[in-house]
């Protein structure tokens, strides 16, 4: 959705007559979001979009809470975690509510049909992978350290030059995933306080029309139900479209911090927001500069937030035990804090090398039952025990 976008063919005006080159009418779509009074594209089909053969439940996609949760900060370990399934069956749903789905995969089969989800927008981060999002709207190349931001409504597929590849899912329950409305401005223009614009966000590359026929396989999301629709032609029959409803990529190592003399609230590092969430990006940056700041949070308690970090390195100064792939959850209720001896280790630090992808969401989080099976039990008493000692056998000033 970042501003309004053209691919392919398109007729003068919308809703006139397009003609294919054998004389009849391209099938125009119009796919909107909130009833006609939200961001919609047209799209312009060789087949019509309606014209399905076969449907029938594929599978339900039950996530179950744990039986009796207990109020308490939480870490899993998905870094050893085996891989399995493709993009969307290799997900291990860890957290969720109302608003959010939050999972982790590590996909080792290429997805063999199509996929849609009906309920929210998607965000993916890609932790680890490269290879083509396609889709009805064209082709967009992928790599690591890409958010990818997928409308709800857009018929897409992964393509991983290798596998296994490691994601990260946040999927949005009902509405958008778009860029904070304080970074914009009455045009919709990013401006100039955002830690990034529109020259850092790409959007598709390359729009292929199929025409072929056969059995295509369209497996389609809705309330906690996966449903293959089946077609005789190819869903990416598209010859052109516009407007502002298309999936888009966006690099974590683009975002540029924003940085103080005292430490900076975690705000500072917000990249998108949804209904009920947000997502923020913690990236390699200067610390605070102040002659006695403390670079390291302050203890906190998030009384309206739940607050989930993903850690893409383990260079996380605050945090002890932390590896590639850990997750912690810090519930609202209790409060969190740097771990012993990260304070004292922290002063005069002057950089991080800390990347770190966070949600932090409005209304309590669930935890699933296969999180469990991922728990290091031992976090909630993290903050006992003996400091954190300063690592500097680098050659910068960096921990
Ligand atoms: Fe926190």
């Amino acid at each position: 959705m970042p501003w309004y976008v053209r691919m392919g063919q398109l007729p003068p005006k919308r809703h006139i007559q397009f003609r294919r080159p054998d004389g009849g009418l391209y099938a125009e779509e119009v796919l909107g979001t909130e009833g006609f009074s939200g961001i919609q594209s047209i799209l312009y089909h060789y087949y019509p979009p309606t014209r399905v053969k076969e449907f029938h439940t594929c599978y339900e996609r039950r996530i179950e809470p744990i039986e009796e949760p207990v109020l308490q900060h939480r870490h899993f370990r998905t870094g050893e975690m085996p891989p399995s399934g493709d993009a969307i069956t290799g997900r291990v749903e860890l957290m969720f509510n109302e608003n959010v789905i939050f999972s982790v995969a590590r996909p080792i089969e290429q997805m063999d049909y199509f996929y849609k989800n009906a309920d929210g927008d998607d965000l993916i981060f890609v932790h680890e992978g490269t290879g083509k999002l396609e889709s009805q709207f064209g082709h967009l190349r992928f790599r690591e350290g890409d958010y990818l931001i997928i409308p709800h409504g857009t018929i897409w597929r992964l393509v991983f030059d290798a596998l296994p590849a490691k994601l990260v899912w946040i999927e949005a329950i009902g509405g958008q995933i778009e860029t904070p409305k304080r970074y914009r401005n009455e045009y919709g223009q990013l401006m100039e306080h955002s830690p990034y614009c529109e020259r850092d966000i790409r959007t598709p590359e390359e729009l292929e029309t199929r025409t072929d026929t056969g059995d295509f396989e369209v497996r389609i999301h809705r309330r906690g139900r996966v449903y293959a629709y089946h077609y005789e032609h190819h869903p990416f029959d598209v010859v052109g479209w516009d407007g502002y409803v298309y999936p888009w990529a966006f690099n974590i190592h683009d975002f540029e911090p924003i940085t103080g003399r005292i430490h900076m609230p975690p705000p500072i590092h917000q990249t998108f927001e949804g209904p009920g969430f947000v997502v923020c990006s913690f990236c390699p940056r200067m610390l605070d500069y102040h002659p006695q700041a403390i670079p390291v949070p302050y203890n906190h308690s998030n009384l309206d937030s739940d607050e989930v970090l993903y850690y893409v390195n383990k260079k996380f100064g605050s945090r002890r035990g932390i590896e590639v792939g850990s997750i912690t959850l810090h519930p609202s209720g209790i409060p969190h804090g740097p771990q012993p001896g990260a304070v004292e280790a922290s002063l005069g630090a002057t950089h991080t090398e800390e990347m770190a992808v966070m949600m932090d969401t409005f209304r309590p989080l669930q935890v699933a039952k296969a999180a469990l099976e991922l728990e290091d039990p031992n976090y909630p008493y993290s903050w006992l025990g003996a400091p954190i000692q300063r690592d500097d056998s680098g050659k910068t000033d960096t921990w």
